[in-house]
């Protein structure tokens, strides 16, 4: 078998298991990323991995050839304004809708390293301390264990913080450990729960976050695949919550009963109340 059908391979059973895409343009990243995986099992060559995939496929396995195909690329604050609008408006907005249950539910889908639900945790902190009497969920998750582990741990290089985190925020929360690294603080962490999950899996039925982020995973997906991730999404939302996507990415060519919703430089999607939709 050539190189390139081994490499189909296993670009296929990532894009079955992930929606990632591997094409010709992109095997040369693809064969880097599957080297690793050879000296981890001491596979001669490519040929031999496929083998062992094909034939004695352990859980780790699995698991170690999506984590080396995802991209886990993230920083604090990742883009600014988004952050800007949930402290400016949407949390605000939440504050008096919720008034009576007094809960709020976030979900941070593909939260990749932490960086994105801790940003969110330090806006409520910092900013909303009349939460400290509300039920307060984050739920952070990902595909990828290695980023889930981390997120976990709470902690970040000396690089890392440096990308997004300023240092007025990393004095207040985060300690610095032995080997320099700084560690979020617990009472940050204590609304965060952290868990594996496809974006593939149907969430028909769960209609409770307030708020998705979602930023960021779609690039990698093509058209029938972000369909069923926004149809996912959208049915975990209750009525009247909102969707923020990443820069640049949207909802054209998805038909999708989430409304546009612009504030400054972001566009929120929201789920529209029965009754009460724009359109209608
Ligand atoms: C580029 S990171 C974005 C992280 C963060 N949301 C941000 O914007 O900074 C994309 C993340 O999506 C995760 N991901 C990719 N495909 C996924 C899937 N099918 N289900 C869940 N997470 C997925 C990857 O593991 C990765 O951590």
């Amino acid at each position: 078998m050539t190189d390139d059908k081994i490499l189909e391979y296993f670009a296929k059973y990532i894009y079955d298991h992930t929606g990632i895409m591997y094409t010709d343009t992109n095997f040369y990243q693809l064969e880097r990323r599957l080297q690793s995986l050879c000296t981890r099992f001491d596979a001669k060559d490519f040929a031999e991995l496929r083998l062992m995939y094909s034939q004695n496929k352990t859980s780790e396995m699995h698991q170690l050839l999506v984590d080396l195909a995802t991209n886990n690329e993230t920083s604090f604050y990742r883009d600014g304004h988004p952050f800007k609008v949930l402290a400016d408006e949407i949390i605000p907005s939440i504050l008096v809708n919720n008034k009576d249950s007094k809960t709020l539910n976030i979900w941070s889908a593909g939260c990749s390293m932490g960086q994105e639900p801790y940003s969110i945790l330090m806006i409520l902190e910092e900013q909303f301390p009349e939460l400290k009497s509300w039920r307060v969920q984050l739920n952070a998750t990902d595909i990828s264990t290695v980023a889930l582990d981390k997120t976990e741990s709470g902690v970040y290089t000396q690089l890392e913080v440096q990308r997004g985190l300023p240092i007025k925020k990393l004095m207040q929360y985060f300690t610095q450990i032995e080997d320099g690294s700084y560690q979020v603080k617990d009472f940050i962490k204590k609304n965060l729960t952290v868990k594996p999950f496809n974006l593939f899996t149907d969430t028909n039925g769960i209609s409770q976050f307030d708020i998705v982020f979602c930023r960021n995973v779609l690039i990698y997906q093509n058209v029938e695949n972000k369909k069923k991730i926004i149809q996912n999404l959208t049915n975990s939302l209750k009525p009247g919550g909102c969707l923020f996507l990443g820069n640049g990415e949207s909802l054209i060519g998805i038909d999708s009963e989430l409304e546009n919703e612009r504030h400054e430089k972001v566009t929120v999607f929201r789920k529209p109340v029965i009754g009460m939709s724009k359109a209608a």
